[in-house]
């Protein structure tokens, strides 16, 4: 059935739809009242009086049931057609648990009117099994993280980052592992989404610049005075109001110089809000070195890039294993790379696996890279023992 996407208006006490109906749209009230009621022993029993800006009809679309109630105007009403499409299409994309809630709300509104009228005339609502095992594993999974939050099993392992030209280790990138009970160790991918979807990832950013400096305070003195820590910063980390004042804190308690930090950001950080940009400005007044990571596999602004405070730019592991295979990789690394160099950028490359990858990113003028060709990221107490056995780096 076409729906006129139009507003319609109503005059006083027309009946809009009656309970049992199939429904097809839902409405907002743009002016007017209309009365939610049922039927009950041949009379109207009311539930409630609806003004503008509310909405209603939207229950059977929800749960793909008939009209829980029906409905007629109080005086010239003017409504806005909502097709199922809209209300669905949010709904689609709405966390799991918030649609397990909201079916569980439905059925119990459902239920209310079902007595009221003392008997039932929905469908029994379809069991949504998919939704309730969706939103019952990510419930279990946010819990399991949680858990393990509190029991420090998130830790830094640490990447070396290289100098391309003299292969010396000029800094390292810390990733997050999991280090469970057992001794097994997660990659971020297994619990990253899943941290960055909630407020987890706000602690546990927290947990892992607090290791970070504490295991730099245990380096400083075997690296040169230009050694670098590159830290990933989540955007729902960064938008923290208070994010500055506790790196600050941090910092100071452990005495580090700002420049040993370089903080790991990505666009996502700009879209949280204008306020990110003084953000970024700040920390880079204080010292701290900044990096954008993952530009150019989402959404990249050129505008953004411009706009922002940084001093790194690091080309991502995915255009770096094509660039030997795909003529459209290589172009986007060298873009990317002249790109940088004119805005004043150095270039960090990832995923550098083989020779002919090094040799060709050094040749386009990167000066730094990381990947398993040098090194996979390790444990601290291993990456300890490779800065103080390599003759790589030169204390100053
Ligand atoms: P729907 O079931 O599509 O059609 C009837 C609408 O009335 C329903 O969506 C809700 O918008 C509204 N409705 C149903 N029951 C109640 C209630 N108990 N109180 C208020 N509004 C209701
Ligand atoms: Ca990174
Ligand atoms: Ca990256």
């Amino acid at each position: 059935m076409m729906i006129d996407r139009q507003s319609r208006l109503f005059r006083a006490n027309e009946v809009i739809f009656r309970e049992g109906d199939v429904g097809d749209c839902a409405y907002l009230i743009e002016k007017g009242s209309v009365l939610i009621f049922l039927n009950k022993d041949g009379a109207e029993y009311p539930l409630k009086v609806l003004g503008k800006g509310e909405v209603f009809g939207e229950m059977s679309l929800i749960d793909n049931s008939l009209r829980s109630a029906s409905c007629r105007t109080l005086d010239q009403t003017q409504l806005i057609v909502v097709t199922r499409e809209q209300l669905l299409d949010r709904i689609q994309t709405a966390d799991p648990v918030v649609r397990l809630l909201m079916r569980a709300l439905l059925s119990r509104l459902r239920f209310q009117n079902d007595n009221i009228r003392g008997k039932s005339i929905a469908n029994e609502n379809l069991a949504h099994e998919e939704d309730k095992k969706a939103a019952l594993n990510q419930i279990e999974q946010e819990n399991r993280i949680a858990n393990a939050l509190q029991n420090r099993e998130f830790i830094p392992w640490y990447q070396p980052i290289y100098d391309l030209g003299s292969r010396r280790i000029v800094g390292c990138e810390a990733l997050m592992r999991w280090i469970s009970a057992d001794g097994i160790a997660a990659a971020p991918s297994t619990f990253i989404d899943i941290m960055e979807n909630s407020s987890l990832i706000v602690d546990a950013g927290h947990a892992m610049l607090d290791q970070c400096m504490a295991h730099l305070t245990k380096i400083h003195k075997i690296v040169p005075a230009d050694f670098f820590v590159s830290i990933n910063i989540s955007g729902r980390q960064f938008a923290q109001p208070n994010f500055l004042e506790e790196l600050e804190k941090l910092r100071s308690a452990y005495q580090l110089p700002a420049h040993q930090i370089k903080l790991e950001v990505t666009e996502r950080v700009m879209m949280e809000g204008p306020q990110a940009l003084g953000v970024l400005q700040n920390c880079r007044s204080l010292g701290y070195h900044l990096a954008i990571d993952d530009f150019g596999t989402g959404f990249s602004s050129l505008q953004y890039l411009a706009s922002m405070p940084l001093h790194d730019l690091k080309i991502d592991r995915s255009f770096v294993s094509k660039m030997h295979e795909q003529e459209k990789s290589l172009s986007i690394v060298r873009s990317l790379i002249h790109m940088a160099q004119l805005l004043g950028m150095n270039i960090i490359a990832e995923g550098i696996e083989t020779n002919e990858q090094w040799k060709s990113l050094q040749s386009l003028g990167v000066t730094m890279g990381q990947g398993y060709l040098f090194s996979k990221p390790i444990a601290f107490v291993e990456f300890e023992k490779l800065l103080s056995t390599a003759k790589l780096v030169k204390a100053s």
